[in-house]
């Protein structure tokens, strides 16, 4: 993350919107987590976890057998989620995801809430996340808004993310098959957007 998109989330991180979900998007939130079907002790990576109002809400999808890597470039993001008093099985780092270390084959999911649009560059980024899923485990990218919606915020924002954008579906699609994702399904709606991918598993002998 430059320096200047750094400054840029470091003060979003005051904005008490990023803190909690609106009823909308608690209902949005509550539709993921039907569609992502994380288990009881599965271990889940969410990368730009902000002030980690996502993260709980996977915690209690994993519970205390499972696991939760969260991570935020922004120091202030980090700050206000380290005093949620997230659950045991969450942990939660300060870095940016070009640098986080990731061990190989280690997530059941990966879980890109609202952010997918800022890990540049976005093909080489997925790649290296991908490299951190289990065979069969389940990329995801997720927005409590549409993409047009997204792209316009974005546009409208700080010149530091104005170039942060989230790929027509078709782009979006050749991407994820690209970082060696298949089982690719994308849906852009009105008050959402989500898409799909899975590292397929090696062909048993
Ligand atoms: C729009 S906020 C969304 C936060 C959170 N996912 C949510 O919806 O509440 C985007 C987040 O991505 C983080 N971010 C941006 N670029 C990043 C990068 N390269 N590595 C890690 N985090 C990053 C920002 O610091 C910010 O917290």
């Amino acid at each position: 993350m430059a320096a200047t998109s750094a400054n840029c989330f470091n003060a979003l991180a005051a904005d008490t919107r990023w803190h909690a979900f609106t009823r909308e998007e608690k209902r949005t939130v509550a539709a993921f987590v039907r569609r992502w079907g994380i288990q009881r002790g599965q271990r889940v990576l969410e990368p730009g976890c902000g002030a980690g109002r996502l993260t709980a809400v996977l915690a209690r999808q994993t519970g205390r057998a499972g696991r939760v890597v969260a991570f935020d470039a922004s120091r202030e993001f980090i700050r206000v989620a380290e005093q949620r008093g997230l659950p045991a099985q969450v942990s939660l780092h300060r870095a940016r995801v070009q640098a986080f270390p990731l061990p190989p084959a280690e997530f059941d999911h990966i879980v890109c809430f609202n952010v997918f649009p800022h890990l540049l560059p976005q093909a080489a980024v997925t790649r290296r996340l991908v490299a951190a899923l289990k065979p069969g485990g389940f990329f995801w990218i997720a927005h409590t808004c549409s993409r047009k919606f997204v792209n316009a915020v974005h546009r409208g924002g700080p010149p530091s993310i104005r170039a942060h954008l989230l790929p027509a579906p078709g782009s979006l699609a050749r991407l994820l098959r690209a970082a060696g994702l298949d089982g690719i399904e994308i849906e852009d709606a009105a008050g959402h957007f989500s898409a799909r991918a899975i590292r397929p598993a090696p062909p048993s002998a």
